[in-house]
């Protein structure tokens, strides 16, 4: 079967078709991104109302390309996907409705995908990773380790119970006058910095579940920076790499305690898999490898393009939600707020079959 894929979740405008074989493999056909950076590089973050409206100006040029690209056309689709949350409202309203008015005038099945589902079950696209996995998902606006047992089925093992990872590593940025998205500026000055300069603490390292925290590590890094303020070049890089260090440290401990439940409760995985923009970090990456390897399982890491956000992985997400019966009515409303936990399971005939898949 042969999909297309939208993303308009933040401030990236993606299309996508993607197909997916009888035995379950899945092969990108087409992948367009545009990034929306240098309209909300100004304002240190993004800006619902910019994304909104740059979302309606791209998206028919985005599909259009999408579908040039696969060199298919409407008709020969069997289906078209959009994410419907969880994000900003006005892109999920562009996408959705984009997805629906598609779907109206070709007589295709629309899926409603879950973005955060999308993410978790990109390495199935790229790996053909077999459930059940271990997923650390961290993103600008996400960090959550999951059970992924089946399509629709997960089980929350850990989250953040204040700031996102990335979300840290752009107030990181922020403080510290290097701009945005601040994640590929801070690992790139941690790579000449010295990460024992300063002593940053490891939030919830050590605890019994597989929570985080950011907000102290964000905290105690302002206070360091303003006791030898004003910054050097050297300072800063210092700075971002003692940063990076205890984001590390804290990666490792909280996925060897989430691995640990996972364990108890699931079994044993079939692999560690990372998702999000954080997962494109070369020193985070590192450390999820002697993790996994350590607990005799092997690290499945999309390539980074398709860690951050893109319409593959909402097309591939739609494909496995069609392969089993798993459509959407043109009255699916998007979901700003829409926990992986509430997605639609597939009925229970297919569950056994979606965990051997
Ligand atoms: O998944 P994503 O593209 O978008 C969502 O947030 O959904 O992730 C973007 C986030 C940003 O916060 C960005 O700073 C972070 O991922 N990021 C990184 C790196 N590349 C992107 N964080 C750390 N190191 C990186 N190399
Ligand atoms: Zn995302």
């Amino acid at each position: 079967m042969v999909i297309l894929g939208i993303e308009t979740t933040c401030d990236e405008t993606g299309a996508a078709v993607v197909e997916r074989g009888a035995d379950g493999r899945g092969r990108i056909l087409s992948n367009v991104v545009l990034s929306q950076i240098n309209d909300h590089a100004a304002f240190g973050g993004v800006v619902p109302e910019i994304a909104a409206r740059a979302h309606v100006e791209a998206l028919d040029h985005i599909i259009a390309k999408a579908m040039d690209d696969a060199e298919f056309s409407f008709p020969d689709l069997d289906g078209v996907a959009a994410a419907a949350g969880p994000g900003l409202i006005g892109g999920l309203i562009v996408g959705l409705t984009m997805a629906k008015a598609i779907t109206l005038t070709h007589d295709k099945p629309l899926i409603a995908v879950n973005h955060l589902e999308a993410h978790a079950l990109t390495a199935r696209l790229t790996d053909a990773t077999a459930f059940p996995y271990c997923l650390f998902l961290a993103s600008g606006g996400h960090t959550q380790v999951l059970g992924v047992l089946g399509v629709g089925d997960y089980l929350r093992l850990g989250g953040t119970v204040d700031d996102a990872i990335g979300e840290a590593f752009d107030k990181t940025a922020k403080l510290l006058g290097l701009g945005y998205p601040g994640g590929p500026l801070v690992e790139k000055e941690a790579t000449r910095g010295d990460p024992k300069r300063f002593s940053l603490p490891r939030p919830m390292a050590g605890r019994h579940d597989a929570d985080f925290s950011l907000s102290g590590l964000k905290t105690a890094l302002r206070l360091e920076a303003e006791k030898v303020a004003p910054l050097s070049d050297q300072d800063v890089a210092d700075l971002c790499a003692s940063f990076q260090q205890a984001v590390v440290d804290v990666v490792a401990d909280r996925l060897r305690t989430g691995l640990k439940l996972f364990r108890s409760r699931v079994g044993m995985p079939t692999a560690l898999v990372c998702a999000g923009g954080v997962a494109a970090n070369q020193a985070i990456r590192k450390v999820l490898h002697r993790v996994a390897f350590e607990i005799g399982t092997t690290l499945v890491a999309p390539p980074p393009a398709l860690c951050t956000d893109n319409g593959a992985m909402i097309a591939w997400a739609g494909a496995e939600r069609l392969a089993l019966g798993l459509t959407d009515g043109l009255d699916f409303a998007p979901r700003a707020r829409w926990p992986l936990e509430e997605v639609r399971k597939p009925a229970a005939k297919h569950i056994g079959s979606a965990r051997e898949a």
